[in-house]
C-alpha cells in the first residue's frame, strides 16, 4: 500500500472544504476538483483564505502556519489532475447518478491502486462504486458536520473493501486527529439511523399538538445535552432532515428492523422554508404530555441501537463511542440502557414497538435482560 501523501477532494463545498482543510492542516497535500474555474477560485477564497484568516485574527493560527496550510491546497477542474493522489474523497452533491459517474471518471483518470471513497450520507457505498474499476480499493469515509470540529469519522466497509484499504483509511483518519469507527455498508451507516429516527419520533408529537419548545426541552433533559434535537435539526437544515428521513423509511420500514414514518409537520415546516421556532410556546411541565414523548424517544433509540449491533453493522463499543463523539451525548444508547436497568429498557422498547416505530430486536424479543457488555 502506497503511503497517502496527496489527497483529492471532489466537490469543495461545505463538507469537502472542511475535509480538505483538515487534511492540509494535518500535513497532507490536497487537490480539489470543482465544476468550473469560477468555483475553483471562489471556493478557495471562501473556504481556505477567509476561513484561515479568521483563525489568524482570533490568534488560533500564526500567519506563517496559514501560508503553509493554504499553500498545500490547490484546485482544478480536471479529473486527470487527481492522478497524483493516493486517496480521493468524493464530497459532491447528494445525487446518486452523479456520484456513480464521478467514481467511473476517477477510475479512468487515476491509477488502479488509488483509494476512492465517498462522504455520502444516504447511499450505499456498494451502489456508488458499481462502475469503479477496482472495488477492493473503495469504501466510505463519512465525516460529520461541521467536519473541521466534529471528530467522528465512520469508515464504511462495503462487501468488496480490501483489508489494506480499510486499514489505510483508519490510519488516515487518526492522522487527521479524528476518531474513526468501523461500520458495515448499511442505510445511513451507524449514527444517522439513530439520529434520524430520534427526530422523526419527536416531530411526530407536533402532529399531536406538543410544542417545539417542549420537545426541545424533553430531548435536552432526556439525553443530557445542551442543544436538543430540535435545535440540531435546524443546524442540519430541515430539507436535509426531511429527505434523509424519507430515504431511511424507504430502506428500512418494510424490513425486520422497521422505521418511524416521516411526520407531516416536518414536511410542512421544510416546505415553509423556515426553521423550527424553538420558542413557539412555553415549555410544558405537564407529565402527561412529557412522559409519552420521553418514553418513545428512548425506546426508539434503544430499539435501533440494538438492531444495528444485531445486524453487525457496528460493534457495541464503536456505536457507543460514535454517538458520544458525533452527537455529543454524554452517554450512548448502551450505557443509557444499562444505567436505567434492562427491565426498564425492555419496557421502553415495547413502547416503541407498540407505537409502530420499530420491530422488536432479537435480544428484547428473547427477554434477555443481561446488561450490554461495554
Ligand atoms: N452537509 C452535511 O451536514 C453533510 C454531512 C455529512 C455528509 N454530507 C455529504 O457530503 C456531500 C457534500 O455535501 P455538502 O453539504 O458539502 O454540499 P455542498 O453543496 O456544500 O457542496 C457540494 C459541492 O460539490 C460540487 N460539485 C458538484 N458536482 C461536482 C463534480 N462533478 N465535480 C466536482 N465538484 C462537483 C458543487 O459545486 C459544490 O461546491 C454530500 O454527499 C452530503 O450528503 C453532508
Amino acid at each position: 500500500m502506497k503511503e497517502i501523501q496527496t489527497v483529492g477532494v471532489v466537490g469543495f463545498g461545505v463538507m469537502g472544504a472542511a475535509i480538505g482543510l483538515n487534511a492540509a492542516a494535518s500535513g497532507y497535500r490536497v487537490i480539489y476538483k470543482e465544476l468550473n474555474e469560477d468555483l475553483v477560485a471562489s471556493m478557495y477564497d471562501k473556504w481556505v483564505l477567509q476561513a484561515l484568516r479568521k483563525r489568524v485574527d482570533k490568534g488560533k493560527m500564526s500567519p506563517e502556519e496559514m501560508d503553509t496550510v493554504s499553500g498545500r491546497i490547490t484546485g482544478t477542474t480536471r479529473y486527470e489532475d487527481l492522478a497524483a493522489c493516493e486517496l480521493v474523497i468524493e464530497a459532491a452533491v447528494e445525487k446518486m447518478d452523479l456520484k456513480i459517474q464521478i467514481f467511473q471518471d476517477l477510475s479512468s483518470a487515476c491509477p488502479q491502486d488509488t483509494l476512492l471513497v465517498s462522504n455520502t450520507s444516504t447511499f450505499l457505498i456498494e451502489k456508488l462504486m458499481e462502475k469503479a474499476a477496482n472495488p477492493s480499493r473503495t469504501a466510505g469515509l463519512h465525516y460529520f458536520f461541521p467536519a473541521n470540529v466534529n471528530k467522528l469519522v465512520e469508515v464504511i466497509r462495503q462487501r468488496e473493501t480490501g483489508d489494506d484499504t480499510y486499514e489505510a483509511l483508519m490510519e488516515f483518519s487518526k492522522r487527521n486527529g479524528k476518531v474513526p469507527i468501523t461500520v458495515r455498508d448499511f442505510p445511513g451507516f451507524a449514527i444517522n439511523p439513530i439520529f434520524i429516527s430520534s427526530y422523526l419520533v419527536l416531530d411526530s408529537f407536533l402532529d399531536a399538538g406538543v410544542s417545539v419548545a417542549t420537545l426541545e426541552d424533553i430531548s435536552q433533559k432526556t439525553l443530557g445535552v445542551r442543544f436538543g434535537i430540535m435545535w440540531v435539526q435546524n443546524g442540519s437544515g430541515l430539507g436535509t432532515c426531511y429527505h434523509a428521513g424519507e430515504s431511511m423509511v424507504e430502506y428500512l420500514s418494510d424490513t425486520d428492523i422497521g422505521y418511524p414514518s416521516v411526520p407531516e409537520a416536518l414536511k410542512a415546516q421544510f416546505e415553509s422554508g423556515k426553521p423550527w421556532n424553538l420558542e413557539d410556546e412555553a415549555v410544558s411541565t405537564d407529565e402527561t404530555v412529557r412522559k409519552p414523548v420521553r418514553e418513545r424517544l428512548l425506546g426508539g433509540i434503544f430499539a435501533i441501537a440494538s438492531h444495528l449491533v444485531e445486524k453487525e453493522v457496528v460493534s457495541i463499543q464503536d456505536l457507543e463511542l460514535g454517538v458520544r463523539t458525533s452527537l455529543a451525548w454524554p452517554k450512548g444508547p448502551f450505557a443509557l440502557m444499562n444505567e436505567l436497568g434492562m427491565n426498564e429498557a425492555l419496557r421502553l422498547v415495547k413502547v416503541s414497538v407498540e407505537a409502530g416505530d420499530f420491530k422488536m430486536p432479537r435480544k428484547f424479543g428473547d427477554e434477555d435482560l443481561s446488561p450490554w457488555p461495554l
